[in-house]
């Protein structure tokens, strides 16, 4: 809980590659909405982005044109707190703690370690311990509610196991968190493979709608977009994942329900037409602050953040050190 009795929200997202369309309509938007009800801190996990092999300077340059990004979608730097996570050094040094009360079989059954590690021929450890760190993250502002999509639910859940454990082991030091994951776009399925959600690491661009695309890129990538072969439109994510997913962006674009809009299409292509048309009304504004946007003002804010962060962060570290006891 934050000192002015409001809520206390953290999230954090990767310097990883651009920002898509399933970042924003799972998590982003929630985001800003989640400024008006809740203290609101922002964190760009650049040590996380680190878990899997970069060039030097790659996150560094990524982590810039993310807050820009972030600042464009409506994160207002009067109402939040965005920063950089290795800004904060406490983060790691909690990570250690909860790495140290977390069970090396409960990180191996995490399903987001099963996937980045799948037929990669370096696995670092730190994709393997990845999750104490993000719990690290989100404990050390005593946070109470973490705005995520649907792919981050096992982690906050084990975040909540670990935090619990640790309170029981040295007395009733962290906050235990809760996830706040949306009922719609909590989950964006890639276009081209509907089967699979909407990521950076998609096979091929054309299944990812990416912030930075043109109005003419995103209409041809709702044009291309794998539906199925028996023609009705209908909301069933399970068995028509592409249609249910076009509804879904349409939905959360123009806030609506879902299977409610599938009633007004009986074919394919107006759903498609429809959707993209949404979508860019919605990015419209996004796109042109983004335009507006400079590096000093953004790097100022960042730095600014980082101040505001550790000020928060500084106290319930050293409630950590009090309670874990070294010597001193
Ligand atoms: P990341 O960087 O992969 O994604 C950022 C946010 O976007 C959501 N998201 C999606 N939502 C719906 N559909 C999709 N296809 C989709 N793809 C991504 C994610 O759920 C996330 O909310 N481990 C985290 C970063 C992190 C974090 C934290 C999050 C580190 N520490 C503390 C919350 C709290 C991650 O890799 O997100």
């Amino acid at each position: 809980m934050a000192t002015n009795d409001l809520p206390r929200a953290f999230s954090g997202i990767q310097p990883s590659g651009e920002v898509h369309l399933g970042n924003y309509l799972g998590a982003l938007r929630n985001w800003v909405s989640t400024q008006e009800t809740a203290d609101s801190i922002y964190c760009i996990v650049d040590l996380h982005a680190l878990s899997v092999p970069r060039e030097p300077g790659e996150i560094g340059r990524n982590t810039l044109s993310l807050a820009a990004d972030l600042l464009a979608i409506g994160i207002d730097p009067e109402k939040s707190t965005l920063f950089v996570q290795s800004n904060v050094r406490e983060h790691t040094e909690l990570a250690w703690h909860l790495q140290c009360v977390a069970a090396f079989g409960e990180l191996r059954r995490m399903t987001q370690f099963k996937d980045k590690s799948e037929d990669q021929s370096f696995i670092s450890t730190a994709l393997f311990t990845y999750p104490a760190l993000q719990a690290a993250d989100i404990v050390l502002y005593d946070s109470d509610i973490v705005p995520v999509g649907d792919d981050q639910r096992q982690h906050i859940e084990f975040t909540r196991d670990i935090v619990e454990r640790f309170n029981k082991r040295f007395g009733d030091t962290l906050v235990v968190p809760q996830h706040r994951i949306p009922t719609a776009g909590a989950r964006i399925r890639d276009l081209q493979n509907p089967e699979k959600k909407m990521s950076k690491s998609a096979e091929s661009p054309q299944g990812v709608i990416f912030l930075s695309d043109t109005p003419a890129q995103i209409e041809k990538k709702m044009k291309r977009a794998v539906t199925d072969n028996d023609g009705e439109v209908r909301f069933d994510p399970e068995n028509k994942p592409g249609v249910s997913n076009l509804l879904t962006i349409l939905a959360t674009c123009t806030d609506a329900d879902p299977a409610v809009l599938a009633e007004q299409y009986t074919q394919y292509g107006p759903l498609k037409t429809d959707t993209a048309a949404a979508l860019i009304a919605v990015l419209e504004p996004i796109w042109e602050r983004r335009a507006q946007l400079d590096d000093q003002t953004t790097a100022e804010i960042l730095r600014v953040g980082a101040d505001k962060a550790r000020a928060v962060a500084e106290p319930v570290m050293e409630r950590v050190r009090d309670a874990v006891q070294l010597h001193r």
